[in-house]
């Protein structure tokens, strides 16, 4: 095959498959915290965010912070600044890299980075200091990360 035929098809899979233009959680390029691109191109679904915000293994993002427009949802955590009006306060890029990995906007966050997958200190490896050896996988998959971003993003003041 020429290069431009390799080329071409390497065009045509990635179109085709939505998982080969995902961005891995070891490619995601922080500036500043903030994550410009999309980590899949595909917009997110605000309505699907709210509910990984809501459910226990996935985000829980409750059960720290308060969000008045959830008022249905029982029992929210007070111990993360409220996100109401998130919107208003950062930009999508910045929504993007505080759910992707908050350690990198604020440093020596205890909010838990969502995608990533390297680089965690399991309980047993306390006592040695090192990482853990092998790739956990991201508590939430990318496209789930632009659901919530396009949750967050509805939250203006
Ligand atoms: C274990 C607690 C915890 C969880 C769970 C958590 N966060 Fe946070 N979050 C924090 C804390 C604490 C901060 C304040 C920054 C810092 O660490 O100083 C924060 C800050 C933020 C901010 C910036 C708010 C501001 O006004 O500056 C956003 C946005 C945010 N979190 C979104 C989320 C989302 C979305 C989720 C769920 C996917 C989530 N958080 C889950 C603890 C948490």
């Amino acid at each position: 095959m020429t290069r431009q035929a390799l080329l071409a098809t390497a065009v045509l899979l990635a179109a085709a498959s939505p998982v080969l233009s995902e961005t891995a959680p070891a490619d995601v390029a922080f500036v500043d915290g903030a994550v410009a691109q999309s980590l899949t191109g595909t917009p997110g679904d605000a309505a699907n965010g709210a509910k990984i915000m809501t459910s226990r293994p996935q985000g829980n993002c409750v059960a720290c912070h308060q969000i008045a427009a959830m008022p249905d949802v029982p029992f929210q955590g007070t111990i993360a600044p409220p996100l109401d009006g998130v919107a208003s306060r950062y930009e999508e890029a910045q929504l993007r890299g505080i759910v992707a990995n908050a350690k990198m906007t604020f440093e020596g966050s205890f909010m838990p980075a969502f995608y990533k997958t390297t680089g965690f200190t399991r309980p047993g490896d306390a006592y040695t200091g090192k990482a853990a050896p092998e790739n956990l996988p991201p508590i939430l998959e990318a496209q789930q990360i632009e659901d919530v971003v396009a949750y967050l993003l509805t939250l203006k003041e």
